[in-house]
C-alpha cells in the first residue's frame, strides 16, 4: 500500500493485502464499537440488578458462522489465484543466478545476453543487480553457507537461499510512479532469513533501466569483465571484506589490509608466512587453510572471478 510499485505483481499483491486489511478491520471495529455500547446499556445499575435469563438467537449464530466463512474463503481463493500467478515463469523469462552467501549478494547473467556466447556467464558487481524494464526475469536462487533470504520490497518476492538446493522466484521489473521522472529506477535488496552477525548489512540494489540504457550497461559490465585495476579491487574490498577487514590498521574481525602485504605473519599453526599474491588467493579462496594467529576462523570462501582477485591484490599492495 506505501512501498513503491516496482514489479507486475505489485497491484496483485497489493490488492489482495488491501482486502485482508478490510476484511480485518472492518469487523474489528464492528466488534468493539458493539461491545463498547453493550458494556454501557448493559451496565449493573445497582445491587438488585439481576441478569434476565437469555436463550440463543438462531438466526445470529448462522449469519456469524456462514458469513465470516465466505469472507474468509473468497481471501484464501484471492490469494491462491496470486500465488499460482507469481510461480508462473513467463515464457521467454531470462534466467539469473541469485547467490546467498555472508553477507553479500552475487548475481550471474546466463552467456545468452552476451554478443560473445562462449564467455560463459557475466557476473555482476557484487550487490548490484541490472534489469531491463518490462523484460521477464526468473531468479535461480541458492545459498552457500546458511539459509539467507533475497527480498526485494518493490517487487513483492521474497524466496529463501538455502545451501545444496535451488529455489525459483520469478518477476517483470517495472519503473515505479515515484521513480519515473528519472526514467530509471533503484530498489533495495534485503537478506530477510537472520544469518549471522552482519545479517542487516546484507543489502543490494535492483537497478531497473529501460532497453537501450540496459544494454548499454551490460555491455559495459562485459569489458570491464577482464580489467585488473587497484580501483576495480577497491570497489570490491568496499562491497565485500569492509565488515571484516579494515583498511585503516585497526582491528575488526579479520587482520586489517594496511601494510598486510609483505608482512610476516605468525599462524595459529606456530609456523609463519610472508604475505604474498599466493597466500592472498589461498586466503580468498580457502580462507581456513592459513590462519593468522589471534583471529577466530570466520571466513566464508568468496566468490571471486580470476580478474576480481587479482584486482584485489592489486588494490591491497596500495594499502601502505
Ligand atoms: Cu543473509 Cu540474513
Amino acid at each position: 500500500m506505501w512501498i513503491e510499485q516496482g514489479s507486475n505483481w505489485a497491484p496483485l499483491v497489493d490488492f489482495d493485502m488491501n482486502m485482508i486489511h478490510l476484511a480485518t478491520i472492518i469487523p474489528f471495529v464492528l466488534l468493539n464499537a458493539v461491545l463498547v455500547y453493550f458494556i454501557i446499556k448493559y451496565r449493573r445499575r445497582g445491587e438488585n440488578d439481576q441478569t434476565s435469563s437469555i436463550a440463543h438467537s438462531t438466526v445470529l449464530e448462522v449469519a456469524w458462522t456462514v458469513i465470516p466463512t465466505i469472507v474468509l474463503f473468497a481471501l484464501f481463493i484471492m490469494g491462491l489465484v496470486t500465488f499460482r500467478k507469481m510461480r508462473t515463469v513467463a515464457q521467454g523469462a531470462r534466467e539469473i543466478e541469485v547467490v546467498g552467501q555472508k553477507w553479500q549478494w552475487d548475481f550471474y547473467y546466463p552467456s545468452l545476453v552476451r554478443e560473445n556466447k562462449d564467455k560463459g556467464r557475466l557476473k555482476l558487481p557484487t550487490g548490484q543487480l541490472y534489469l531491463e524494464e518490462g523484460v521477464p526475469v526468473k531468479f535461480l536462487i541458492r545459498g552457500t553457507d546458511v539459509i539467507h533470504s533475497f527480498f526485494v520490497p518493490a517487487f513483492r518476492i521474497k524466496e529463501d537461499a538455502v545451501p545444496n538446493m535451488y529455489t525459483f522466484s520469478t518477476v517483470t521489473p517495472v519503473i515505479s510512479e515515484e521513480q519515473k521522472k528519472s526514467g530509471k529506477a533503484v530498489y533495495r535488496i534485503f537478506c530477510t532469513e537472520y544469518c549471522g552477525t552482519q545479517h542487516s548489512g546484507m543489502l543490494g540494489d535492483v537497478h531497473v533501466l529501460p532497453t537501450a540504457e540496459f544494454q548499454k550497461r551490460i555491455r559495459e559490465l562485459e569489458e570491464a569483465e577482464n580489467n585488473v585495476s587497484p580501483d576495480e579491487g577497491k570497489k570490491i574490498v568496499q562491497q565485500s571484506c569492509k565488515a571484516c577487514h579494515s583498511i585503516d590498521g585497526s582491528k575488526v574481525v579479520g587482520p586489517s589490509l594496511k601494510g598486510l602485504f609483505g608482512k610476516k605473519e605468525a599462524l595459529t599453526t606456530g609456523e609463519e608466512v610472508t604475505v604474498d599474491e599466493n597466500y592472498l588467493i589461498e586466503s580468498m579462496l580457502q580462507p581456513g587453510a592459513k590462519i593468522v594467529k589471534g583471529f577466530p576462523n570466520a571466513m566464508p570462501p568468496q566468490n571471486l572471478t580470476d580478474a576480481e582477485l587479482a584486482s584485489v591484490i592489486a588494490y591491497i599492495k596500495t594499502l601502505k
